[in-house]
């Protein structure tokens, strides 16, 4: 079974193909509502409506470097399995926003997965765009815990230190790995 963190690499890949600059990254857990919904905005290039009326065919992409087409169609199918869907909605020059949601507890929705190791391998890629991340994890109107951070403030922090400093990364595979943590 695929963990959904691979997903969400996939999806955010698709930013840095689509030029964004800023990007960011909501994820919900919701127990009341059985509902667990994935949220990638970007403000890239974005897709004509045609284009987006196409993307969740296998196989359909704009890219020539590749054959390969198969992000959005595969988080589409896994949404669709545990009772969800996959939304686009695009404007051309201005950014897209994939949301993708699932029955939290249904059988076959796939976990979670490595999500700090899918975020750290974002924001080390070479040209990552700034990432606004949010992790909600919601059980109960009481209980409601978030993890969140944002590469802004991190880079403002760190100065002239880049992102994949040795020690940098060190400390960003930490601090993603326990903020995950205290949300379980
Ligand atoms: N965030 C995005 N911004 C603009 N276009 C996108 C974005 N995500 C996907 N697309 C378009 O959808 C196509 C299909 O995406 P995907 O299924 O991930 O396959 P691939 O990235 O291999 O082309 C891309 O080639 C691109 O044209
Ligand atoms: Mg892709």
């Amino acid at each position: 079974m695929r963990e959904l963190a691979l997903h969400v690499l996939d999806i955010l890949r698709n930013t840095v193909d689509a030029g964004a600059t800023h990007v960011t990254l909501i994820i919900e857990e919701d127990s009341a509502r059985d509902r667990l919904t994935i949220t990638v905005s970007d403000d890239g290039r974005g897709m004509t409506p045609e284009t987006a009326a196409q993307v969740t065919n296998p196989f359909f992409t704009t890219r020539t470097t590749r054959h390969v087409g198969l992000g959005l169609p595969l988080l589409a199918a896994a949404a669709e399995r545990a009772a969800g869907d996959l939304r686009i909605a695009s404007t051309p020059g201005q950014g897209t926003t994939v949301e993708a949601t699932f029955q939290l507890a249904h059988p076959d929705r796939q976990p979670l997965g490595d999500l700090p190791g899918t975020l750290l391998a974002f924001l080390l890629a070479e040209g990552a765009p700034q990432l606004r991340y949010e992790h909600r994890v919601m059980r109960g109107p009481a209980a409601s815990r978030t993890f969140r951070f944002d590469t802004a403030a991190i880079r403002a922090e760190l100065g002239d230190v880049p992102l994949n400093h040795p020690a940098v990364v060190q400390w960003l595979a930490e601090f993603l790995a326990e903020g995950e943590a205290e949300l379980s």
